[in-house]
């Protein structure tokens, strides 16, 4: 069916609007009878003669008024169906919003942020001509034939009759076309978004694209694309040109039908002279309503669609609200720790999936107020365990506690406020330096923030040139990396939580800087419980403890001085790179 019940449950706000747009036509379709029996009566009495001045004046006020209230109608149903548009709009905008909230950090591993912007954008701006235009017009277009029946009942019973049988058929031929149009559609909706994915992706790697000479490859591939696209725009343009013209073929003959039926009743002598030319005058708006209302049929559709993809955003799975605080100052546990990035880990006992293991049972503690350090080659699972215990890594196996808390059980605004986590790609907003920086601590004074910011050796470039207000394009794409991290760092430092977590946070930076930011992290470490992830050993060398990992899973563990001794992983690992940073340092030659 044509209605979605569960688009306007949804929006129930707007069913008084498509009511009083029904209305509002409604009265203008009584307007438009009253004033043609006006007319037609003196039609009839001229030709008659029996006309008189009183009759004339009648018939001139009654059309006035109806004038009047049908240009009123019109006034109102505009409005009601601009009313019924921003609601539907504001309405299901913030739906959509406040689920992506619910979803929270790991939405991304559920739908597209592109298909997000597509649905929230473009899908709701279809919906809006359904609600404004469509829906009502569905209600009129059935009370109006039926308005218009039981008038001309009383003028000729079967010419009335013949005229309300022919309608259906619009809805008929509608329906007929609907099972085909529907595929068509979905298809349709399927390569508009996939077009829009490939551009979006495309544009944003434009620059390494160039790098590669892979524009003109990706350039044919979009090109198919589109071209796949204008076909089904084609196709769909054609099928609403089609359904049109035998809506048009079945309107205009009903119509003709109508004439026919009150001529032949006239000639029987079963009606009068003004009740033939009422028939006559009427028979069109029988199929009128129907007509335009398929018109909006392909508005219809799309807007059916759009509310599909809308539905699947808002069905997708939540966690359940939890409740939990974030216990602070405690130990943080991870026991028997599995996960694997596409399946399931959870699944009980048995972990049997195609997926890559990323993590395979890893048991780590982060005690409070430690600095916990975690070293290993690239690609064992670092970053996984990070984004585990910030809760966007779900569905792991084992168990991973907070003070005794399951950590599943933690609401994610608790996690979000207690752990902090800096990585070499933070995001930073496009906006001041100030704003950038406030999200860490908005009530942070200017000397608070000169403060953090001289600690991160960011100062001095600031200072030489717009300060805190110097402005940062998206994703601070006008300062280099370096400057990036360090005013990541200093908004995390800004930011007062019990626990932070540095995943190589200052791999851009230069050494001297890079031992002044590490220097600023083991400040922290005093109070904070701090999680250290780096590539270079020199850096964890002070941690009260030090997990190696290998392969997703922990290799070895204990402090430099323990690890050393035992000549492993680490140990190995270490010379290495001793070797390589004091190369040329002792007058060897380069
Ligand atoms: N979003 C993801 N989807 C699928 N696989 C992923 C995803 N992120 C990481 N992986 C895989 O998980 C493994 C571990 O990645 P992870 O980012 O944890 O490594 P890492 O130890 O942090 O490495 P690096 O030192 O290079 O940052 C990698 O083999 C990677 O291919
Ligand atoms: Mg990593």
């Amino acid at each position: 069916m044509m209605i979605n019940k569960r688009l306007i449950g949804t929006v129930s706000e707007s069913k008084k609007y498509i009511a009083g747009n029904v209305a509002a036509q409604w009265c203008s379709l009584a307007a438009n009878i009253a004033l043609m029996t006006a007319l037609t009566g003196l039609l009839a009495s001229l030709f008659h003669k029996t006309a008189d001045k009183n009759s004339g004046f009648f018939t001139a006020a009654a059309a006035g008024a109806a004038v009047t209230v049908r240009f009123v109608c019109t006034l109102l149903s505009s409005r009601m169906g601009y009313l019924s548009s921003k609601t539907v709009k504001k309405v299901l905008r913030e739906k959509i919003y406040e689920k992506l909230l619910r979803l929270g950090a790991s939405y991304n591993g559920q739908v597209k942020t592109s298909e997000v912007v597509q649905v929230a954008v473009e899908g709701v701006e279809q919906l809006e001509t359904y609600f404004g235009s469509y829906l009502p017009q569905f209600f009129y277009a059935m009370l109006a034939p039926l308005t218009l029946f039981v008038c001309l009942c009383f003028v000729n019973v079967p010419s009335a009759v013949v005229l309300l049988v022919c309608v259906p058929l619009i809805p008929v031929s509608i329906a007929a076309v609907q099972t085909w149009a529907k595929k068509l559609l979905s298809k349709y909706w399927g390569q508009y978004t996939a077009l829009g994915d490939t551009f979006l992706e495309n544009l944003q790697g434009l620059t390494t694209l160039k790098i590669y000479q892979a524009d003109g490859f990706k350039n044919e591939e979009m090109n198919r694309e589109a071209e796949k696209f204008r076909r089904i725009t084609m196709k769909v343009l054609t099928m609403q040109l089609n359904s049109i013209t035998i809506m048009d073929l079945i309107a205009y003959g009903g119509a003709a039908l109508g004439v026919i039926m009150a001529a032949t009743q006239f000639r029987a002598g079963n009606v009068t002279l003004s009740g033939c030319l009422l028939l006559i005058l009427l028979s069109a708006d029988f199929f009128i309503p129907m007509r335009q209302l398929g018109s909006f049929f392909h508005v219809a559709m799309n807007g059916m669609a759009a509310g599909d993809k809308i539905f699947r955003l808002l069905d997708l799975p939540e966690t359940e609200e939890k409740t939990g605080c974030f216990p602070p100052d405690c130990d943080i546990v991870c026991t028997g720790l599995r996960f694997s990035y596409d399946g399931n880990s959870s699944g009980g006992g048995g972990f049997d999936n195609g997926g890559r293991e990323i993590l395979c049972g890893i048991n780590m503690e982060f005690p409070k107020g430690r600095f916990v350090s975690i070293v290993g080659e690239s690609g064992c699972g670092k970053s996984t365990v990070a984004a585990v215990l910030m809760g966007r890594n779900r569905g792991f196996g084992g168990s991973v506690e907070i003070g005794g808390r399951a950590l599943a059980d933690i609401r994610e605004s608790e996690l979000m406020k207690n752990i902090t986590y800096v990585s070499h790609q933070s995001y930073l907003f496009k906006g001041t330096v100030r704003e950038n920086l406030r999200m860490g601590k908005p009530d942070a004074s200017d000397p608070e923030l000169w403060e953090v910011l001289e600690r991160v050796n960011m100062a001095g470039f600031l200072r030489s040139g717009g300060g805190l207000d110097t402005f940062l394009t998206e994703k601070a794409s006008n300062l280099s990396g370096g400057q990036r991290q360090r005013l990541a760092l200093a908004r995390a430092l800004l930011h007062d939580s019990s626990v932070y977590i540095f995943d190589e946070a200052a791999s851009n930076i230069d050494v001297e800087s890079e031992n002044d930011i590490m220097r600023e992290i083991h400040g922290l470490a005093g109070h904070k419980t701090v999680i250290l992830i780096s590539h270079r050993l020199a850096n964890v060398t002070e941690s009260d403890n030090i997990y190696v990992m290998d392969g997703g899973s922990v290799a070895e563990s204990g402090s430099h001085e323990e690890l050393l001794a035992r000549g492993g992983i680490y140990a190995k690992l270490w010379n290495t790179q001793q070797s390589l940073e004091n190369f040329g340092k002792d007058g060897t030659d380069i």
